[in-house]
Protein backbone atom coordinates (compact mmCIF):
# COMPACT_ATOMS: atom_id res chain seq x y z
CA UNK A 1 0.00 0.00 0.00
CA UNK A 2 2.24 2.94 -0.99
CA UNK A 3 1.85 5.94 0.10
CA UNK A 4 3.91 8.77 -0.38
CA UNK A 5 4.25 11.59 1.70
CA UNK A 6 6.07 14.93 0.35
CA UNK A 7 6.90 17.61 2.86
CA UNK A 8 9.20 21.38 2.70
CA UNK A 9 12.00 21.05 4.80
CA UNK A 10 12.73 24.69 5.47
CA UNK A 11 10.14 27.81 5.23
CA UNK A 12 8.49 26.75 1.81
CA UNK A 13 9.13 27.55 -1.77
CA UNK A 14 11.73 24.65 -1.71
CA UNK A 15 10.50 23.21 -5.11
CA UNK A 16 7.52 20.88 -4.15
CA UNK A 17 5.74 21.90 -7.18
CA UNK A 18 8.74 20.60 -9.39
CA UNK A 19 9.31 17.28 -7.81
CA UNK A 20 5.58 16.12 -7.49
CA UNK A 21 5.30 16.78 -11.22
CA UNK A 22 8.47 14.84 -11.41
CA UNK A 23 7.09 11.76 -9.73
CA UNK A 24 3.82 12.77 -11.60
CA UNK A 25 3.41 10.06 -14.35
CA UNK A 26 4.68 7.15 -11.65
CA UNK A 27 1.52 8.11 -9.21
CA UNK A 28 -2.09 7.39 -9.79
CA UNK A 29 -3.36 9.58 -7.03
CA UNK A 30 -1.43 13.47 -5.92
CA UNK A 31 -3.57 14.54 -2.68
CA UNK A 32 -3.76 18.20 -1.40
CA UNK A 33 -3.58 17.72 2.29
CA UNK A 34 -3.09 21.10 4.10
CA UNK A 35 -3.25 25.00 3.57
CA UNK A 36 -5.14 26.48 0.81
CA UNK A 37 -4.10 29.14 -2.02
CA UNK A 38 -1.55 30.48 0.50
CA UNK A 39 0.37 28.05 -0.94
CA UNK A 40 2.61 28.60 -4.79
CA UNK A 41 3.95 26.13 -6.54
CA UNK A 42 5.49 26.80 -9.74
CA UNK A 43 5.96 23.95 -12.27
CA UNK A 44 8.24 24.51 -15.86
CA UNK A 45 7.60 21.69 -18.40
CA UNK A 46 8.80 22.60 -21.45
CA UNK A 47 8.07 26.40 -22.67
CA UNK A 48 5.27 26.34 -20.57
CA UNK A 49 5.25 27.98 -16.75
CA UNK A 50 1.86 26.65 -14.74
CA UNK A 51 1.55 29.04 -10.70
CA UNK A 52 -0.44 26.20 -8.85
CA UNK A 53 -2.30 27.61 -5.79
CA UNK A 54 -5.24 25.08 -4.83
CA UNK A 55 -4.70 22.50 -7.36
CA UNK A 56 -2.54 19.78 -6.13
CA UNK A 57 0.46 20.10 -8.55
CA UNK A 58 -0.34 17.06 -10.52
CA UNK A 59 -3.43 17.73 -11.91
CA UNK A 60 -0.49 18.88 -14.81
CA UNK A 61 0.00 15.02 -15.27
CA UNK A 62 -2.51 13.38 -17.51
CA UNK A 63 -3.83 10.20 -15.90
CA UNK A 64 -2.95 11.35 -12.52
CA UNK A 65 -6.19 11.76 -10.02
CA UNK A 66 -5.73 15.08 -8.39
CA UNK A 67 -7.58 15.43 -5.04
CA UNK A 68 -8.30 18.41 -2.74
CA UNK A 69 -8.16 16.58 0.98
CA UNK A 70 -10.35 17.33 4.06
CA UNK A 71 -7.49 18.91 5.46
CA UNK A 72 -7.32 22.17 2.68
CA UNK A 73 -8.89 25.08 3.08
CA UNK A 74 -10.81 26.18 -0.30
CA UNK A 75 -11.31 29.95 -1.39
CA UNK A 76 -14.16 28.15 -4.09
CA UNK A 77 -13.64 31.52 -6.87
CA UNK A 78 -10.29 30.69 -6.82
CA UNK A 79 -10.51 27.04 -7.21
CA UNK A 80 -12.89 27.86 -10.28
CA UNK A 81 -10.51 30.69 -11.50
CA UNK A 82 -7.34 28.00 -11.41
CA UNK A 83 -9.07 25.67 -12.87
CA UNK A 84 -10.74 27.52 -15.69
CA UNK A 85 -7.09 29.26 -16.19
CA UNK A 86 -5.67 25.64 -16.65
CA UNK A 87 -8.64 24.63 -19.09
CA UNK A 88 -7.87 27.91 -21.21
CA UNK A 89 -4.05 26.23 -21.62
CA UNK A 90 -5.78 22.69 -22.37
CA UNK A 91 -5.29 21.17 -19.16
CA UNK A 92 -7.61 18.99 -18.26
CA UNK A 93 -9.11 19.26 -14.86
CA UNK A 94 -11.70 16.88 -15.23
CA UNK A 95 -10.65 14.38 -12.90
CA UNK A 96 -10.21 16.84 -9.77
CA UNK A 97 -12.14 15.76 -6.98
CA UNK A 98 -12.66 17.47 -3.89
CA UNK A 99 -13.55 16.04 0.26
CA UNK A 100 -16.97 16.51 1.28
CA UNK A 101 -15.37 17.53 4.54
CA UNK A 102 -12.59 20.36 3.30
CA UNK A 103 -13.63 23.69 4.87
CA UNK A 104 -14.48 27.04 2.38
CA UNK A 105 -13.06 30.50 2.93
CA UNK A 106 -15.93 32.36 3.29
CA UNK A 107 -15.08 36.04 1.62
CA UNK A 108 -15.19 37.48 5.26
CA UNK A 109 -12.37 35.53 6.34
CA UNK A 110 -10.07 37.30 3.72
CA UNK A 111 -11.48 40.45 5.23
CA UNK A 112 -10.31 39.21 9.11
CA UNK A 113 -7.04 37.81 7.64
CA UNK A 114 -6.35 41.61 6.39
CA UNK A 115 -7.71 43.51 9.39
CA UNK A 116 -6.19 40.95 12.21
CA UNK A 117 -2.63 41.81 10.13
CA UNK A 118 -3.28 45.35 10.40
CA UNK A 119 -4.33 45.47 14.09
CA UNK A 120 -1.31 42.82 15.11
CA UNK A 121 0.90 46.36 13.69
CA UNK A 122 4.43 45.69 14.64
CA UNK A 123 3.63 41.99 15.60
CA UNK A 124 2.36 41.10 12.27
CA UNK A 125 3.04 37.38 10.79
CA UNK A 126 2.99 38.82 7.49
CA UNK A 127 0.39 36.09 5.79
CA UNK A 128 -0.48 36.08 2.40
CA UNK A 129 -3.77 37.70 3.66
CA UNK A 130 -5.91 34.89 2.00
CA UNK A 131 -8.32 33.88 4.93
CA UNK A 132 -6.45 31.10 6.26
CA UNK A 133 -5.63 31.56 9.57
CA UNK A 134 -9.21 32.91 10.62
CA UNK A 135 -10.61 29.97 8.50
CA UNK A 136 -8.89 27.15 10.21
CA UNK A 137 -9.57 29.15 13.51
CA UNK A 138 -13.21 28.39 12.69
CA UNK A 139 -12.25 24.88 11.96
CA UNK A 140 -11.49 24.30 15.67
CA UNK A 141 -13.36 26.13 17.29
CA UNK A 142 -16.50 24.98 15.50
CA UNK A 143 -18.11 27.11 13.41
CA UNK A 144 -16.25 26.60 10.10
CA UNK A 145 -18.86 25.65 6.68
CA UNK A 146 -17.43 22.57 5.19
CA UNK A 147 -17.57 22.25 1.29
CA UNK A 148 -21.01 19.33 1.99
CA UNK A 149 -23.10 22.24 3.78
CA UNK A 150 -23.21 23.61 -0.12
CA UNK A 151 -25.67 20.55 -0.37
CA UNK A 152 -28.17 21.63 2.54
CA UNK A 153 -29.59 25.34 2.01
CA UNK A 154 -30.84 25.09 5.47
CA UNK A 155 -28.05 23.50 7.55
CA UNK A 156 -25.80 26.07 5.51
CA UNK A 157 -28.19 29.03 6.69
CA UNK A 158 -27.77 27.77 10.36
CA UNK A 159 -24.11 27.72 10.41
CA UNK A 160 -23.48 31.42 8.73
CA UNK A 161 -26.04 32.98 11.25
CA UNK A 162 -23.62 31.16 14.29
CA UNK A 163 -20.68 32.37 12.59
CA UNK A 164 -21.65 35.43 11.91
CA UNK A 165 -23.08 36.45 14.94
CA UNK A 166 -19.48 36.64 16.72
CA UNK A 167 -18.04 37.61 13.68
CA UNK A 168 -20.37 40.52 12.82
CA UNK A 169 -19.59 41.86 16.93
CA UNK A 170 -15.76 41.24 15.48
CA UNK A 171 -16.33 43.45 12.33
CA UNK A 172 -18.39 46.32 13.62
CA UNK A 173 -17.13 46.79 17.73
CA UNK A 174 -13.67 46.19 17.29
CA UNK A 175 -12.69 46.74 13.43
CA UNK A 176 -15.13 49.26 12.86
CA UNK A 177 -16.27 47.57 9.94
CA UNK A 178 -19.69 46.93 8.81
CA UNK A 179 -21.61 44.12 9.70
CA UNK A 180 -21.98 41.36 6.87
CA UNK A 181 -25.48 39.84 6.33
CA UNK A 182 -26.31 36.27 6.27
CA UNK A 183 -27.87 36.52 3.04
CA UNK A 184 -25.52 37.78 1.05
CA UNK A 185 -23.23 34.62 2.48
CA UNK A 186 -24.89 32.22 1.91
CA UNK A 187 -25.86 33.01 -1.32
CA UNK A 188 -21.99 34.16 -2.34
CA UNK A 189 -21.71 30.06 -0.75
CA UNK A 190 -24.25 28.77 -2.61
CA UNK A 191 -23.41 30.32 -6.21
CA UNK A 192 -20.50 28.08 -6.44
CA UNK A 193 -22.72 24.87 -5.84
CA UNK A 194 -23.68 23.69 -9.21
CA UNK A 195 -20.61 23.74 -10.33
CA UNK A 196 -18.89 22.56 -7.47
CA UNK A 197 -20.68 19.37 -7.12
CA UNK A 198 -19.57 16.46 -9.32
CA UNK A 199 -16.39 16.79 -8.05
CA UNK A 200 -16.80 16.54 -4.49
CA UNK A 201 -16.98 13.07 -2.89
CA UNK A 202 -15.58 10.88 0.18
CA UNK A 203 -12.50 11.52 -0.47
CA UNK A 204 -11.20 9.13 2.41
CA UNK A 205 -12.73 6.00 1.15
CA UNK A 206 -11.42 6.82 -1.99
CA UNK A 207 -7.90 6.83 -1.03
CA UNK A 208 -8.08 3.93 0.86
CA UNK A 209 -9.77 1.94 -2.24
CA UNK A 210 -6.84 3.34 -4.70
CA UNK A 211 -4.58 1.34 -1.59
CA UNK A 212 -6.31 -1.57 -1.35
CA UNK A 213 -5.93 -1.77 -5.03
CA UNK A 214 -1.73 -0.93 -4.85
CA UNK A 215 -2.11 2.34 -6.41
CA UNK A 216 0.21 4.65 -5.80
CA UNK A 217 -0.72 7.47 -3.72
CA UNK A 218 1.47 10.82 -3.62
CA UNK A 219 0.46 13.33 -0.13
CA UNK A 220 1.76 16.52 -1.21
CA UNK A 221 2.51 19.02 1.32
CA UNK A 222 1.85 22.74 1.41
CA UNK A 223 4.10 25.31 3.26
CA UNK A 224 6.81 23.30 5.05
CA UNK A 225 8.16 22.09 8.29
CA UNK A 226 8.67 25.24 10.66
CA UNK A 227 5.88 27.08 8.75
CA UNK A 228 3.61 24.14 10.51
CA UNK A 229 1.44 25.02 13.52
CA UNK A 230 2.81 23.00 15.91
CA UNK A 231 6.46 22.10 14.95
CA UNK A 232 7.00 25.58 12.87
CA UNK A 233 8.06 28.84 14.64
CA UNK A 234 5.11 29.83 16.02
CA UNK A 235 3.08 32.22 15.65
CA UNK A 236 5.20 33.16 12.56
CA UNK A 237 3.31 30.04 10.91
CA UNK A 238 0.70 29.01 9.25
CA UNK A 239 -2.30 27.64 10.51
CA UNK A 240 -2.36 24.29 9.76
CA UNK A 241 -0.12 20.87 10.31
CA UNK A 242 2.50 21.39 6.82
CA UNK A 243 4.55 18.18 8.28
CA UNK A 244 4.17 14.46 7.26
CA UNK A 245 1.82 13.86 10.54
CA UNK A 246 -0.62 15.94 8.77
CA UNK A 247 -0.33 14.25 5.55
CA UNK A 248 -2.93 11.59 7.67
CA UNK A 249 -5.01 13.81 9.23
CA UNK A 250 -5.42 15.97 6.19
CA UNK A 251 -6.00 12.91 3.63
CA UNK A 252 -7.51 10.67 5.84
CA UNK A 253 -5.18 7.94 5.54
CA UNK A 254 -3.36 5.73 8.11
CA UNK A 255 0.10 6.73 9.14
CA UNK A 256 0.88 2.42 8.39
CA UNK A 257 0.28 2.94 4.56
CA UNK A 258 3.03 5.44 4.29
CA UNK A 259 6.22 3.66 3.18
CA UNK A 260 8.13 6.69 2.21
CA UNK A 261 8.42 10.58 3.23
CA UNK A 262 10.65 12.82 0.46
CA UNK A 263 11.14 16.32 1.84
CA UNK A 264 12.41 19.09 -0.25
CA UNK A 265 15.32 21.63 0.70
CA UNK A 266 17.08 24.58 -1.00
CA UNK A 267 20.69 24.22 -1.22
CA UNK A 268 20.12 27.67 0.43
CA UNK A 269 17.07 28.92 2.66
CA UNK A 270 14.12 31.30 2.29
CA UNK A 271 11.69 32.85 3.63
CA UNK A 272 8.46 34.84 3.36
CA UNK A 273 6.70 37.14 5.96
CA UNK A 274 8.28 37.81 9.23
CA UNK A 275 9.40 35.53 12.33
CA UNK A 276 13.09 34.41 13.07
CA UNK A 277 15.93 33.45 10.99
CA UNK A 278 19.22 33.00 12.25
CA UNK A 279 21.48 32.80 8.42
CA UNK A 280 18.99 35.79 6.97
CA UNK A 281 21.25 37.77 4.95
CA UNK A 282 20.66 41.12 4.51
CA UNK A 283 24.24 42.20 2.20
CA UNK A 284 25.24 41.61 -0.98
CA UNK A 285 25.27 37.73 -1.05
CA UNK A 286 21.27 37.89 0.34
CA UNK A 287 21.13 40.47 -2.70
CA UNK A 288 22.49 37.96 -5.17
CA UNK A 289 20.44 34.35 -3.86
CA UNK A 290 17.57 36.21 -4.64
CA UNK A 291 18.36 37.50 -8.05
CA UNK A 292 19.81 34.31 -9.28
CA UNK A 293 17.50 31.81 -7.67
CA UNK A 294 14.80 34.79 -8.39
CA UNK A 295 13.41 34.58 -4.72
CA UNK A 296 9.97 36.28 -5.27
CA UNK A 297 6.70 34.82 -3.56
CA UNK A 298 4.80 32.92 -6.56
CA UNK A 299 1.61 34.14 -4.52
CA UNK A 300 2.22 37.55 -3.09
CA UNK A 301 5.34 38.69 -5.66
CA UNK A 302 7.11 39.52 -2.22
CA UNK A 303 10.82 39.37 -2.28
CA UNK A 304 11.44 36.58 -0.16
CA UNK A 305 14.20 36.38 2.49
CA UNK A 306 17.48 34.62 1.81
CA UNK A 307 20.24 32.63 3.77
CA UNK A 308 22.73 30.19 3.73
CA UNK A 309 21.85 26.40 4.24
CA UNK A 310 20.81 25.74 8.00
CA UNK A 311 21.72 22.14 9.09
CA UNK A 312 20.30 22.31 12.65
CA UNK A 313 16.62 22.93 10.83
CA UNK A 314 17.95 20.27 8.33
CA UNK A 315 18.01 18.13 11.22
CA UNK A 316 14.74 18.82 12.85
CA UNK A 317 13.33 18.08 9.03
CA UNK A 318 14.50 15.06 9.21
CA UNK A 319 13.50 14.32 12.77
CA UNK A 320 9.88 15.51 12.90
CA UNK A 321 9.16 14.46 9.51
CA UNK A 322 10.94 11.01 9.84
CA UNK A 323 12.41 11.98 6.43
CA UNK A 324 13.30 8.90 3.92
CA UNK A 325 14.75 10.88 0.94
CA UNK A 326 15.99 14.37 0.60
CA UNK A 327 15.72 16.35 -2.31
CA UNK A 328 18.14 19.28 -2.79
CA UNK A 329 17.03 21.94 -5.17
CA UNK A 330 18.35 25.03 -6.75
CA UNK A 331 21.93 23.54 -6.22
CA UNK A 332 22.58 25.84 -9.77
CA UNK A 333 22.06 29.00 -7.76
CA UNK A 334 24.92 28.17 -5.65
CA UNK A 335 27.38 29.09 -9.04
CA UNK A 336 29.80 31.31 -8.75
CA UNK A 337 30.68 32.09 -5.03
CA UNK A 338 34.28 31.52 -3.64
CA UNK A 339 33.19 30.22 -1.00
CA UNK A 340 29.68 28.70 0.48
CA UNK A 341 28.45 29.33 4.18
CA UNK A 342 27.05 26.24 5.76
CA UNK A 343 25.46 26.97 9.45
CA UNK A 344 26.51 24.00 11.22
CA UNK A 345 25.13 24.67 14.94
CA UNK A 346 23.83 27.88 16.61
CA UNK A 347 25.09 30.24 19.17
CA UNK A 348 22.83 30.93 21.82
CA UNK A 349 23.49 33.24 24.46
CA UNK A 350 27.02 32.82 24.88
CA UNK A 351 26.36 28.33 24.12
CA UNK A 352 26.56 26.09 21.06
CA UNK A 353 23.72 24.48 20.11
CA UNK A 354 23.73 21.66 17.60
CA UNK A 355 19.55 21.18 17.67
CA UNK A 356 17.32 24.27 17.45
CA UNK A 357 16.49 25.94 20.22
CA UNK A 358 13.50 24.83 23.01
CA UNK A 359 12.22 28.19 23.31
CA UNK A 360 11.30 30.72 20.52
CA UNK A 361 13.40 33.02 22.23
CA UNK A 362 16.40 31.00 22.08
CA UNK A 363 15.19 30.67 18.21
CA UNK A 364 15.09 34.24 18.05
CA UNK A 365 18.85 34.61 19.66
CA UNK A 366 20.38 31.94 18.03
CA UNK A 367 23.31 33.11 15.79
CA UNK A 368 24.59 30.71 13.03
CA UNK A 369 27.83 29.21 13.62
CA UNK A 370 29.38 28.47 9.78
CA UNK A 371 31.86 25.93 7.82
CA UNK A 372 33.00 27.05 4.89
CA UNK A 373 32.85 24.84 1.71
CA UNK A 374 34.69 25.77 -1.73
CA UNK A 375 32.44 26.93 -4.74
CA UNK A 376 32.63 26.33 -8.16
CA UNK A 377 32.22 28.40 -10.96
CA UNK A 378 31.18 26.01 -13.58
CA UNK A 379 27.44 26.34 -15.20
CA UNK A 380 26.03 22.92 -13.82
CA UNK A 381 22.20 23.06 -14.98
CA UNK A 382 23.15 20.44 -17.96
CA UNK A 383 24.54 18.05 -15.20
CA UNK A 384 21.94 14.66 -14.73
CA UNK A 385 24.46 12.44 -12.65
CA UNK A 386 26.98 13.43 -9.88
CA UNK A 387 30.10 12.57 -12.18
CA UNK A 388 28.38 15.63 -14.31
CA UNK A 389 28.94 18.13 -10.94
CA UNK A 390 32.37 20.03 -10.54
CA UNK A 391 34.33 18.27 -7.30
CA UNK A 392 33.12 20.96 -5.17
CA UNK A 393 29.71 20.90 -5.85
CA UNK A 394 29.64 17.58 -5.28
CA UNK A 395 31.95 17.84 -2.30
CA UNK A 396 28.81 20.45 -0.90
CA UNK A 397 26.09 17.82 -1.58
CA UNK A 398 28.05 14.91 0.93
CA UNK A 399 28.58 17.75 3.49
CA UNK A 400 25.22 18.32 3.70
CA UNK A 401 23.79 14.83 3.57
CA UNK A 402 26.83 13.67 6.02
CA UNK A 403 25.65 16.06 8.72
CA UNK A 404 22.25 16.69 8.34
CA UNK A 405 20.90 13.40 8.80
CA UNK A 406 18.80 12.16 5.93
CA UNK A 407 20.46 10.66 2.47
CA UNK A 408 20.20 12.54 -0.54
CA UNK A 409 17.89 11.03 -3.54
CA UNK A 410 17.81 14.00 -5.97
CA UNK A 411 19.83 17.43 -6.60
CA UNK A 412 17.99 20.37 -8.84
CA UNK A 413 20.05 22.09 -11.22
CA UNK A 414 17.56 24.22 -13.04
CA UNK A 415 13.69 24.73 -13.06
CA UNK A 416 12.91 22.50 -16.06
CA UNK A 417 11.42 18.65 -14.96
CA UNK A 418 14.51 17.48 -16.30
CA UNK A 419 17.04 19.78 -14.93
CA UNK A 420 17.64 17.24 -12.00
CA UNK A 421 20.44 14.90 -10.92
CA UNK A 422 18.43 11.84 -9.74
CA UNK A 423 20.88 9.60 -7.66
CA UNK A 424 18.21 7.07 -6.62
CA UNK A 425 14.87 5.83 -7.35
CA UNK A 426 12.20 8.05 -5.14
CA UNK A 427 9.78 5.78 -5.19
CA UNK A 428 10.72 2.45 -4.96
P1 LIG B 1 7.09 25.24 -3.89
O1 LIG B 1 6.14 26.19 -3.25
O2 LIG B 1 7.86 24.43 -2.90
O3 LIG B 1 6.45 24.39 -4.94
O4 LIG B 1 8.20 26.14 -4.61
P2 LIG B 1 7.95 27.44 -5.53
O5 LIG B 1 7.42 27.00 -6.83
O6 LIG B 1 7.18 28.47 -4.77
O7 LIG B 1 9.41 28.01 -5.63
C1 LIG B 1 10.45 27.27 -6.20
C2 LIG B 1 10.99 28.00 -7.43
O8 LIG B 1 12.22 27.46 -7.81
C3 LIG B 1 10.09 27.87 -8.65
O9 LIG B 1 10.16 29.06 -9.39
C4 LIG B 1 10.71 26.71 -9.42
O10 LIG B 1 10.48 26.78 -10.82
C5 LIG B 1 12.17 26.92 -9.13
N1 LIG B 1 12.99 25.71 -9.05
C6 LIG B 1 12.66 24.48 -8.57
N2 LIG B 1 13.74 23.67 -8.57
C7 LIG B 1 14.77 24.41 -9.07
C8 LIG B 1 16.17 24.15 -9.28
O11 LIG B 1 16.69 23.07 -9.01
N3 LIG B 1 16.91 25.19 -9.79
C9 LIG B 1 16.37 26.41 -10.08
N4 LIG B 1 17.17 27.36 -10.57
N5 LIG B 1 15.08 26.68 -9.89
C10 LIG B 1 14.29 25.70 -9.37
P1 LIG C 1 4.33 27.06 -0.49
O1 LIG C 1 3.42 25.88 -0.45
C1 LIG C 1 6.19 30.32 1.75
C2 LIG C 1 3.84 32.04 5.04
C3 LIG C 1 3.37 33.46 4.88
C4 LIG C 1 3.38 33.90 6.34
C5 LIG C 1 2.91 32.65 7.07
C6 LIG C 1 1.41 32.65 7.40
O2 LIG C 1 4.36 27.79 -1.78
O3 LIG C 1 5.70 26.68 0.02
P2 LIG C 1 -0.77 32.33 5.92
O4 LIG C 1 -1.32 33.15 4.78
O5 LIG C 1 -0.50 30.92 5.58
O6 LIG C 1 -1.59 32.48 7.18
O7 LIG C 1 0.65 33.03 6.26
O8 LIG C 1 3.20 31.56 6.21
N1 LIG C 1 3.46 31.13 3.93
C7 LIG C 1 4.31 30.69 3.00
N2 LIG C 1 5.61 30.98 2.78
N3 LIG C 1 5.57 29.42 0.96
C8 LIG C 1 4.27 29.10 1.20
O9 LIG C 1 3.65 28.10 0.54
C9 LIG C 1 3.57 29.77 2.22
N4 LIG C 1 2.30 29.72 2.69
C10 LIG C 1 2.26 30.54 3.74
O10 LIG C 1 4.26 34.21 4.09
O11 LIG C 1 4.69 34.17 6.77
MG1 LIG D 1 5.76 28.25 -3.17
Amino acid sequence: MPAIVLVGAQWGDEGKGKATDLLGSRVDYVVKFNGGNNAGHTVVIGDEKYALHLLPSGILTPGVTPVIGNGVVIDLPVLFHEIDGLNARNVDTSKLVVSANAHVIPSYNRTLDKVNERFLGSRKIGTTGRGIGPTYADKMTRVGIRVQDLFDEKILRQKVEGALELKNHLLVKVYNRRAITVNEVVDELLAHTERLTPYVADTALLLDQALKRDEVVLLEGGQATLLDVDHGTYPFVTSSNATAGGACTGAGISPIAVTRVIAIAKAYITRVGEGPFPTELFDDDGEKLRKIGAEFGTTTGRPRRCGWFDLPIARYASRINGITDLVVTKLDVLTGWEQIPVCVAYEVDGQRLEELPMTQTGFHHAKPIYEYLPGWSEDISGARSLEDLPANARAYVQFLEERCGSRISAIGVGPERDQTVVLRDLLN
